[in-house]
């Protein structure tokens, strides 16, 4: 059967299956290995996206995919069936909704925890909505029933998977992870699951940062710039009028520096000592000091505890020099990005030119060829490529390009391996 074939027999398949039909099942049907038949869904999936004359969208959900309308037609399918279903819910009922999403599986006592008033009536709506459903049993005293969201929410929410929803809210977060230590602690199960880790190491001008952002969007993480953490101390020193290698003096200046990482709206801000430093870190001088200050043990042993406090409480995409090696060396995902250095070179000037910088290219390919040499030659956690990253070349490849070959890795990891397995990073 020729490629052709193939992706018009899973076309008909999946218009008659109506619902999601699992990987397994498409490749039993057509007779071949499951991978093909991922990417056969893959490639029909890019072809609806291509086709602006078609009404059909390829919808993924955790290992099975199906046929749906794409969003811009809804008006018109509504005018056809009248309204198809009234998605409008009680505040009461998204809260819950979000808090079993984001927790799943979770008890009904969970849930009581987190909202702090009894939830079994809104529970009990959500599931004859179809909704929520119940997945097993704790085996704790009475029992308790353990809840999930459905495929119907996964669908009615435009998701393919429950990690693509928002960044959850920290002080929620908190609250549900004391929750559930207790709630294992006392009945002697495995600790709760570690957040994913993403590691992204590469170079100046790879394009770390952007590909982690955008990365960060797809899959509905956070991510953290670190360097922009090494800049804004620089930047500080600077200011200080204190040399960045001046290792007694960062150490004086560090032992009365307060750092704190908002990521509203994930949106980096990175505040020194009340400050938003943001605007003033990405100018050459600011380039220079960072890559100084990097070098000092007492400098990375600053900004990686943050970086690791971050990484414990929540899943996060993380772009640096050393996450792979040194701060998360058990990132269950890492990529090593680079680019040639007239490629790397050429991006750095244009963001400089929007900053309104008037370097040349000259200029920066000789401050970033030192500033390379200095970061990969330094003692302490140089930029190295982990031997577990993958190597991503992004010379001739657009960001997106970029993106959709991380997420196929991560997709085809988490097959293999649920990724947010047990344990926790240390
Ligand atoms: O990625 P960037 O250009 O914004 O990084 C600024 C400097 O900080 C760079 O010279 C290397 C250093 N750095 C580091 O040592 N470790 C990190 N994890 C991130 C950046």
């Amino acid at each position: 059967m020729s490629e052709v074939d193939k992706l018009a027999r899973l076309e008909a398949l999946l218009f008659v299956a109506g619902d999601p039909l699992s990987y397994e099942d498409m490749a039993r049907f057509l007779g071949v290995e499951v991978a093909e038949a991922e990417g056969l869904i893959e490639q029909l999936k890019r072809r609806y996206q291509r086709d602006p004359m078609s009404g059909l969208i390829v919808r993924q959900i955790d290992g099975a995919a199906s046929l749906a309308t794409k969003p811009s037609c809804a008006d018109t399918l509504e005018a056809f069936y009248g309204k198809v279903r009234d998605l409008k819910l009680t505040d009461a009922a998204y809260e819950t909704l979000a808090v079993i999403a984001y927790n799943a599986p979770a008890t009904r006592a969970e849930i009581e925890a987190v909202r702090g008033v009894n939830s079994d009536s809104v529970v009990s709506r959500l599931i004859e909505r179809g909704l929520v459903r119940e997945v097993g049993t704790l085996e704790t005293p009475g029992r308790p029933a353990l809840l999930d969201v459905t495929e119907q929410f996964l669908m009615d929410f435009g998701l393919s998977s429950t990690r693509e929803l928002p960044p959850v809210d920290l002080m929620m977060y908190d609250t549900i992870t004391e929750f559930t230590q207790e709630r294992q602690s006392a009945a002697h199960l495995a600790p709760a699951p570690r957040p994913l880790v993403v590691a992204i190491d590469g170079p100046s001008g790879s394009g770390k940062s952007t590909i982690a952002r955008l990365l960060s969007e797809h899959l509905g993480i956070l991510s953290l710039d670190t360097g922009a953490m090494y800049r804004a101390l620089g930047v500080k020193a600077m200011r200080l009028g204190i040399s960045p290698s001046d290792q007694e003096r960062v150490r004086a200046m560090l032992s009365e520096t307060s750092m704190d990482i908002d990521l509203t709206d994930r949106v980096q801000k990175t505040i020194v000592d009340g400050s938003d430093y943001t605007p003033y870190i990405r100018t050459p001088e600011a380039s220079r000091a960072a890559s100084d200050i990097s070098a000092l043990p007492i400098t990375r042993e600053y900004c990686v505890r943050i970086q690791r406090e971050i990484g414990k409480k929540q899943a996060l995409i993380l772009d640096g020099r050393d996450i792979g090696t040194y701060v998360f060396p058990d990132a269950p995902v890492k990529f090593f990005v680079t680019a040639s250095e007239e490629v790397r070179a050429k991006r750095r000037l244009a963001d400089l030119e929007r900053a309104g910088d008037s370097s040349t290219l000259e200029d920066v390919m000789r401050e970033m060829q030192i500033r390379d040499r200095q970061d990969s030659e330094r003692q302490l956690a140089p930029t190295k490529r982990a031997d577990d990253a993958i190597l991503i070349d992004t010379s001739d490849m657009s960001v997106r390009e970029v993106v959709d070959v991380m997420i196929d890795v991560i997709r085809q990891r988490e097959q293999i391996q649920p990724l947010w397995s047990q344990g926790r990073h240390g």
